[in-house]
């Protein structure tokens, strides 16, 4: 029971508990991170797509018939209804690709006949569903956007691989696909993050995984949640030359102006995710496009200026979006589109929670503290000031 005489307000959550959960361990002073106990080190390096979101789901690694199952699940439902795609069609040009995603996924629901079924197999169906098809409307926006025509899913191809042959039209080069398969699995999931704690209070009215999912693409969003990517990319492009990059920093700083794709509220040294996208860096820093080189040049120096300002002194340092930018763009994946991959990949974290709050469902109901008056009497409006 909260205490009424002696309340406590801490802002933003932070420091609360708000339940047990053995999905994903962020070790935020030794700077771990683990997927059901795997570190994500590994989990990066061998799995794919596919067996990460088993592994999430079910809290184990699949055996090979498993992971086969599963690929061919999510491959079969990577469909979108013609009337989902229309959506697209008629907000392109018109939204970020963020607001079309929150509608079209929302609009999803109208195409799931077991939608209210809240039995733990339809539920976890609609799991490997709502994972398989964001990726599909991902793609078709981005498409879409180009001026291109929509692309059909192939069955045949994994889900990495599909994706970026719907958005492109072809398929990756490897190190586009590493890149990308790298980003799909390390934004997988990330405990009790803004977009996931916004996806279980939905869940927790017991309204439907669509409807709690569409909470989690509108809060991940935000530049101080998801969108710091794009964000990040945006400030690299305002610096525009390596060379003003310290300058640039320090003006910023100075005007207290946060820096996108620094600091975390649980990390307070290195970002493990940021550390294997920063790895890529030093593959691309030598791409045959200027751009990417001028971004990557910008990427480094600018960590290196925040490392010495702010790392030991603050406890701020790179997270995983800052680097996102120009290795996506070597990728061919354009910068509105960062943020939605990320929410076509964190499905997964976002369902793995669904389905264990859901074992033992509380609805979320939290305090606040009234600051403002009590028994005022009603004036009439024809005697109001
Ligand atoms: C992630 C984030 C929202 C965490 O927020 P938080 O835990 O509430 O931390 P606060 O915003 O209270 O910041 C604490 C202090 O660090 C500073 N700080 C935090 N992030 C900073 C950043 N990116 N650049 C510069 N200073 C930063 C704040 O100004 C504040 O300084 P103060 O104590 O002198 O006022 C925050 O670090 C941020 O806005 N980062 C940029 C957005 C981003 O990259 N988000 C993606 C996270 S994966």
């Amino acid at each position: 029971m909260a205490d009424v005489q002696t309340p406590q307000v801490s802002k933003g959550l932070e420091g609360i508990y708000i339940d047990e959960s053995s999905i994903c361990k962020v070790d935020g002073q030794a700077g771990k991170l683990y997927y059901r106990g795997y570190p994500i080190e590994a989990v990066c390096k061998n799995a794919s797509y596919e067996e990460v979101a088993f592994l999430l789901l079910n809290g184990r690694l699949p055996n090979k018939a498993e992971l086969d199952d599963i690929t061919k699940t999510m491959a079969k439902e990577r469909d979108l209804p013609d009337g989902v795609i229309q959506i697209i069609k008629e907000m392109n040009g018109k939204a970020h690709p963020m607001d079309t995603l929150r509608s079209a996924f929302s609009a999803l629901s109208a195409y799931d006949k077991e939608v209210t079924d809240q039995s733990s197999e339809a539920n976890m169906r609609k799991a490997i569903r709502i994972i398989s098809k964001v990726s599909s409307i991902v793609a078709a926006i981005g498409r879409l956007q180009k001026g291109q025509p929509y692309i059909k899913p192939d069955t045949t191809l994994d889900h990495v691989t599909n994706f970026l042959y719907m958005l492109n039209g072809r398929k990756p080069t490897q190190l586009e696909y590493n890149i990308v398969k790298d980003m799909f699995i390390l934004h997988a999931e990330h405990s009790s993050n803004a977009s996931t704690f916004g996806t279980l209070v939905a869940a927790s009215t017991m309204a439907d995984m669509y409807a709690a999912v569409t909470a989690g693409i509108a809060t991940l969003k935000g530049p101080l949640h998801g969108g710091a990517d794009e964000a990040a990319l945006k400030m690299m492009g305002q610096i525009g030359n390596p060379n003003n990059t310290e300058q640039y920093i320090e003006d910023a700083l100075a005007g207290k102006q946060k820096i996108m794709g620094f600091g975390h509220r649980v990390y307070k040294t290195y970002d493990p995710r940021a550390r294997i996208v920063r790895d890529y860096l030093l593959q691309i820093k030598d791409s045959s496009s200027p751009e990417v080189r001028t971004y990557t040049e910008i990427a480094l120096r600018a960590e290196k200026l925040m490392i010495d300002k702010l790392g030991a002194s603050k406890g701020i340092w790179p997270n995983i979006d800052f680097f996102a930018g120009p290795i996506y763009l070597a990728a061919g994946v354009p910068a509105d589109l960062f943020t939605p991959i990320f929410a076509a990949s964190r499905s997964v974290g976002w369902t793995a929670h669904v389905l264990e709050y859901w074992q033992n469902n509380r609805i979320f109901r939290p305090l606040e503290i009234y600051t403002g008056k009590v028994d005022l009497q009603y004036v009439p409006i024809d005697k109001r000031a």
